[in-house]
């Protein structure tokens, strides 16, 4: 038997089970394995029942991703799925760790299902662009409801071993000898004929949905419109219907049908290649790789505004106790009150429950005294974004963290090494640059400063999986990766108005690329007094951009800013008063409002952001392209169907973007268009940017 499955045999039962690390992925090794484990348990009269599981604490994490692609190798998930669904012998499965995807694909052809506390269970697919291709689209909605099974299906997020009971989903929470427990659950509820019960043979729910398509229909459409890659949502709702409207049999090929179709779009390609660029990113560089990380018992955090409050939410979502610090009573105050505001708003929602918002807010401590500094073991700057007042607090930080503490700081902008050498110990100073709000948006970029040292570099990276980020180190620059690169579409953006180009153009542009936001509508979520000022600190002028702030237009907290709002609305409203501004101005500078077309606003926008990357990368700031690509996916919009931007850079082809970022150049006579260096090499030796190994950085 292949070694990724084992069987073994004792007491009347056949434990089957899966290794194949890392995950347990469903590889061909493991489906050929388990056809053979099955036939022997089926052969084997001493075998009255069997449990499959997990080998490593964990059952199965889908399909193996890698196979995704190549040509097919039997047996196929679907032969396999059905031995197990007609096995004449009643099968278990016990669910540790992960059963997602075509994992828990595979817990559903079992006969019962029991998990333990702490397993989580989902059918992520959609966030590889794909939809369940081995029976869960129709297998789920027969167990668990049509109204509960699509969110799982479209939305893609796990649930909790409790939750899955509560939903029915499993039998039972295992816990004990789960071996016997498995047992005992196979015995108790085995049906009067004595062959074991199949999800495919439920018909209450599909009668109910049949009864009343218009509901599901409904429900189906709104989910779709929520999803991100629009084609697998279509797809997976087509494929849910059918389990609603056709015989069971039928439906399995409709989803198969729709699977495949999918497995083959640009789309879940792009996703595909993200799943692999986040793995990449994450991993421990080799100069951090022969240190342990810091046992991250305690935190702090110095700046109770935005980012702090949100930053110490991570730390009491991952169970870490931190104490948030401020200058005085009334912005501690301040500072926790809005983080109760959000709690409270997510119980709201049902987002969380009470008891877990207490728990969360009895971790998190305000302060103005600093001695809890000295028992922290990473602390974190989010002051005002202003160098002396930055340096100060890191003098300070020094002569109280204790020895080996990581200091981290969050600024956006810095110079994190002049940051690092206000204490005696730069080599604790690293950068963590949350994006906001922190609680919610994954993207971490860990700045890898010239003296941080593998420790620091190591801890904030163990930090940021702890607190559910997504990592890229990066090295030091202004903006770091991700502003940096916006700041270059910032510039055409303020361009294109200045001749005239409206903001409703740019983000109608933006948005029918697949970002969820334009950039003047996502500047004014933001604030733009907040780039004003660094503008002005830096003696940048942005004439657009700057009339806009003094008018006082500081967007979506006032009200107005390259649009207006509606008191209590976030929706942008194109404002004639901005409007007619633009048009004016441009017309003074002998521009026609009107004559640059969408292909080059779309053009302007996209290309000094690659040009960017392109360069970001000459200079070692980021260490692959693909780092920079889980930048812009996780912290920037970029659709994710569309890979980021430099996967979307070597789709067009490099020599197409060399050549228009040279016609740009010559006709806006703008340098920062030239065609990166390396983008000529490149273009000249017929490469692309995922041919580029990643540096040593
Ligand atoms: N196939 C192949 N490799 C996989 C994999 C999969 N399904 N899931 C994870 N891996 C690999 C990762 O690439 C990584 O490899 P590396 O060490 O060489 O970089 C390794 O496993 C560990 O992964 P993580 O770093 O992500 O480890 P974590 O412990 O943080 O997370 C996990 C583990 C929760 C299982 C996470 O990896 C995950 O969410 N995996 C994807 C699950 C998924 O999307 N399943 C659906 C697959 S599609 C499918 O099943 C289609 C079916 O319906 C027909
Ligand atoms: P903020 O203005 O909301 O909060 C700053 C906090 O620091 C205030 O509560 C202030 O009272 C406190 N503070 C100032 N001096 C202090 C001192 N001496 N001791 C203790 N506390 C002091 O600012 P925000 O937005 O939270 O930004 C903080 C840092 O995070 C900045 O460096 C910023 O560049 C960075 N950042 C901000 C993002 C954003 O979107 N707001 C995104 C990513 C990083």
């Amino acid at each position: 038997m292949a070694s990724a499955v084992q069987l073994r045999v004792g007491g009347g039962v056949g434990v089957v089970v899966i290794d194949y690390p890392p995950v347990n992925a469903l590889g061909a090794d493991v489906r050929a394995g388990l056809l053979e484990a099955l036939a022997r348990c089926r052969e084997d009269d001493s075998v009255l029942c069997v449990v499959l599981r997990g080998a490593r604490g964990s059952f199965v994490a889908g399909a193996d991703i890698r196979e995704f692609g190549q040509p097919p190798k039997p047996p196929s998930a679907i032969e396999v799925f059905a031995a197990i669904e007609n096995m004449n012998k009643p099968v278990v499965a016990v669910i540790e760790g992960v059963a997602l995807g075509g994992g828990l694909e595979l817990a559903l052809v079992c006969h019962y299902r029991l998990a333990v506390a702490g397993a989580r269970l989902g059918l992520p697919e959609i966030k590889l662009g794909l939809l369940p291709g081995a029976g869960g689209t129709q297998r789920l909605p027969r167990l668990v409801g049509f109204s509960v099974a699509a969110p799982m299906i479209l939305g893609g997020e796990p649930i909790s071993a409790s939750e899955a009971r509560d939903i029915g989903l499993i039998d039972a929470l295992g816990e004990g000898d789960l071996i016997e427990q498995a047992m005992a659950l196979a015995n108790s509820l085995r049906s009067t004929d004595g062959r074991p019960p199949s999800i495919r043979d439920l018909v209450q729910h599909v009668e109910g949905a049949r009864r009343d398509l218009a509901t599901l229909d409904a429900a189906l459409a709104a989910l779709v419109k929520r999803g991100r890659n629009r084609r697998a949502a279509e797809a997976a709702a087509k494929a849910i219907r059918a389990a609603a409207t056709e015989p069971f049999e039928e439906g399995l090929k409709r989803e198969r049908a729709l699977f495949l179709d999918l497995l083959n779009s640009p789309e879940s390609k792009a996703q595909r290649y993200l799943f692999f660029a986040e793995r990449t990113a994450g991993k421990v560089p080799p100069k951090a790789a022969s240190v342990g990380p810091v046992d991250v018992q305690r935190a702090a955090i110095i700046g109770a505004g935005t980012m702090g409050g949100g930053i110490a939410m991570c730390f009491a979502a991952a169970g870490i106790p931190v104490t948030v610090i401020d200058r005085d009573d009334a912005s501690v105050a301040r500072g926790l009150g809005v983080v109760e505001a959000n709690y409270r708003k997510t119980v709201e929602r049902g987002g969380l429950s009470r008891a877990e918002m207490l728990a969360r807010l009895a971790l998190i401590r305000g302060a103005t005294s600093w001695d809890d500094l000295g028992s922290a073991d990473v602390i974190i700057e989010a002051v005002f974004e202003e160098l002396p007042l930055k340096k100060e607090i890191f003098g300070r930080i020094d002569k109280v963290a204790k020895p080996g503490a990581v200091l981290a700081t969050n600024t956006s902008t810095l110079d994190v090494d002049a940051i690092a050498a206000a204490t005696a110990r730069p080599e604790s100073v690293v950068g963590m640059h949350f994006f906001s709000p922190a609680h919610i948006m994954r993207l971490l970029e860990i700045i890898d400063a010239k003296k941080t040292g593998p420790m620091a570099l190591r801890t904030a990276l163990m930090l940021g999986k702890k607190l559910g980020k997504t990592s890229v180190v990066v090295g030091v620059c202004d903006g770091f990766v991700g502003n940096r690169m916006a700041l270059g579409r910032g510039a055409q953006t303020e361009r294109l108005m200045q001749e005239g180009v409206l903001p409703r153009d740019i983000d109608r542009v933006s948005l029918a690329f697949g970002f969820a936001m334009g950039p003047c509508a996502t500047g004014d979520l933001a604030g733009l007094d907040i780039s004003w000022r660094i503008r002005k600190a830096k003696g940048r002028v942005a004439p657009i951009a700057d009339w806009i702030c003094e008018q006082g237009r500081f967007g979506q907290k006032t009200g107005k800013g390259y649009y207006r709002y509606e008191p209590g609305s976030r929706t942008p409203i194109p404002d004639p008063e901005v409007e007619s501004f633009i048009r004016s101005r441009a017309k003074s500078l002998g521009h026609d409002p009107g004559a640059v077309g969408d292909e080059e606003i779309f053009d302007r926008l996209m290309l000094p952001m690659i040009n960017e990357g392109a360069r970001i990368l000459e200079e070692r700031v980021a260490r692959c392209a693909s780092d920079i690509d889980v930048i812009w996916a996780n912290g920037y919009g970029w659709p994710v169907w569309r890979g980021g931007p430099m996967y979307y850079a070597d789709q067009v082809g490099l020599r197409i973007v060399r050549d228009k970022l040279a016609r740009y150049t010559a006709k806006l006579g703008d340098e920062r268009l030239k065609p990166a260096a390396l983008i000529e090499t490149l273009v000249g030796s017929g490469r692309s940017f995922a041919d580029l190994p990643p540096n040593d950085r």
